[in-house]
């Protein structure tokens, strides 16, 4: 608990802060083209609501429910200071039943801080502080669709139609920072998220879900400087913990930056194997060299007490340059982590540039074989967007398919849907957007999961651009 000084000082720095930042904001040009806010990333400015879209190929008939993804979609938009990852909230969503394309809807995240703008009014709700913008991930969570985001704002709760319903404290039982990456142990049914806030230093947190979507613990951990943990992972005896180079920066808050997180060359990198049936105390902190990864497609012990992480991994993260993510790509990396030795190991699996790798989620934390990934600019500055393709890696073979989506052809995360709840690893199909940047459209296609050098067995057509985002996933009836 802050003593009273504690508070008054804090008090005292963040009004100077804000200050400042709102001067250096006044001081930028307002009419610059920000890269995350024009051409391909230029906001939607309606909520549509579309029925009976077009539907080429075959889309399974046991495919029932809904593709729901979200991005960034800013209201009124100001380029001084913004960055890819603070816009506003929107949920994009495509509801599909028996091989037919049932309705297309966008709807914002009814945050206060998009009312304040002069968006829809906010939604009703419990909230963590004066930010309350959420646009990083949305799934279902112990029966409750959930939209996510990293850094502290509680979640916003989803109807069936998308529609925000309010923001969430989860029955009152979370109360610390939450995150857009919780991931679920199928084995358990337990969620697991590591959590933090600009707010506080010297402390992340593990947060654990039960089955039904409450908190069942909030464990801090001891860090320094602030790190920014996108994303967490897990084993059968361990959360795992990314402690990477990437800090809260005082300095960049004060120059009016929405997004206060920089490459921070001074701050050791390293894993944290926390023991799920111990104490944090007991966390086991392993070096790795200096490196950024956002996403993880999968983690797993092995035999000999080692620990194997898949992850898509950076040079370096928000180091060149204020408007969104940056660094040169590393690649689909395997790192070993020793825990007698403290050592993490990085080798490449795929050194070409990819992002957004996902798995079949009922193998998350345990052995597997099959991983997707899309790939992405090499450069490290662009719009985090170009023409592509989706790649399929086979781990046990170490074979590489690929489909290219063609010409000024954009392709999102692409997430797995099994056959059957117990069809075998990887038989199923794999779904996600791609943007046609040629004639301002979208089709949310499938994939036959093991064969997708074949192309799509079917798309569904929809009429305009959904400007590129973060993460979607199946939200089945
Ligand atoms: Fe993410």
């Amino acid at each position: 608990m802050a003593s009273e000084t504690e508070v008054k000082i804090r008090a005292s720095v963040t009004k100077a802060l804000n200050t400042s930042a709102a001067l250096h904001r006044k001081l930028k040009n307002p009419f610059r083209k920000h890269m995350f806010l024009t051409g391909i990333h230029e906001p939607m400015t309606e909520e549509l609501s579309l029925d009976h879209l077009e539907v080429s190929g075959d889309i399974p008939d046991a495919i029932n429910g809904t593709y729901a993804r979200i991005g960034p979609n800013p209201f009124n938009p100001d380029p001084r200071g913004h960055h890819w990852f603070v816009g506003d909230g929107m949920v994009h969503g495509i509801r599909l039943s028996s091989g037919r394309a049932e309705w297309y809807h966008n709807r914002y995240i009814r945050a206060r801080t998009l009312e304040t703008k002069g968006g829809p009014p906010a939604a009703e709700g419990p909230r963590r502080g004066a930010r309350d913008t959420v646009n990083t991930n949305v799934l279902k969570l112990g029966g409750r669709t959930l939209a996510l985001v990293e850094s502290g704002p509680f979640p916003f709760e989803l109807d069936s139609n998308l529609d925000t319903v309010q923001s969430t404290d989860l029955n009152g039982t979370l109360t610390r920072p939450f995150s857009a990456h919780p991931h679920e142990d199928p084995i358990s049914g337990e969620w697991h998220a590591i959590t933090y806030e600009p707010e506080t230093q010297d402390t992340v947190w593990h947060v654990c879900l039960s089955k039904a979507g409450e908190v069942i613990s909030e464990r801090p951990i001891s860090v320094a400087d602030g790190p920014s943990i996108h994303e967490c992972s897990l084993t059968e005896d361990y959360i795992i913990v990314f402690d990477l180079p990437v800090t809260l920066s005082m300095a960049v808050l004060a120059q009016g930056f929405h997004f206060p997180f920089r490459w921070n060359a001074r701050h050791a990198a390293r894993v944290g194997l926390l023991p799920r049936r111990g104490t944090v105390e007991e966390i086991i902190w392993c070096d790795v060299d200096p490196c950024y990864v956002f996403h993880v497609a999968n983690s797993f012990q092995n035999t000999d007490g080692s620990v194997s992480i898949d992850c898509c991994a950076y040079e370096s993260m928000f180091a060149h340059g204020p408007d969104g993510p940056n660094g040169v790509p590393c690649g689909f990396e395997r790192w070993h982590v020793d825990p007698e030795k403290r050592r993490v190991t990085r080798a490449a699996i795929d050194p070409s540039a990819q992002e957004f790798p996902r798995i079949d989620e009922r193998r998350f934390g345990q052995s597997y074989r099959h991983a997707w990934v899309v790939s992405q600019p090499r450069e490290a500055v662009s719009n985090f967007v170009a023409e592509n393709a989706l790649y399929h890696h086979d781990l046990e073979t170490g074979e590489k398919r690929r489909h290219d989506f063609g010409p000024d052809q954009v392709g999102g995360e692409f997430v797995f849907i099994p056959r059957a709840p117990d069809a075998d690893e990887a038989d199923g199909w794999l779904m996600g957007l791609v943007i046609d940047a040629r004639n301002d459209s979208t089709q949310l296609q499938f994939f036959g999961a093991l064969d997708i050098e074949k192309g799509p067995v079917g798309a569904v057509h929809i009429p305009h651009r959904i400007p590129p985002g973060f993460h979607g996933n199946w939200i089945p009836d």
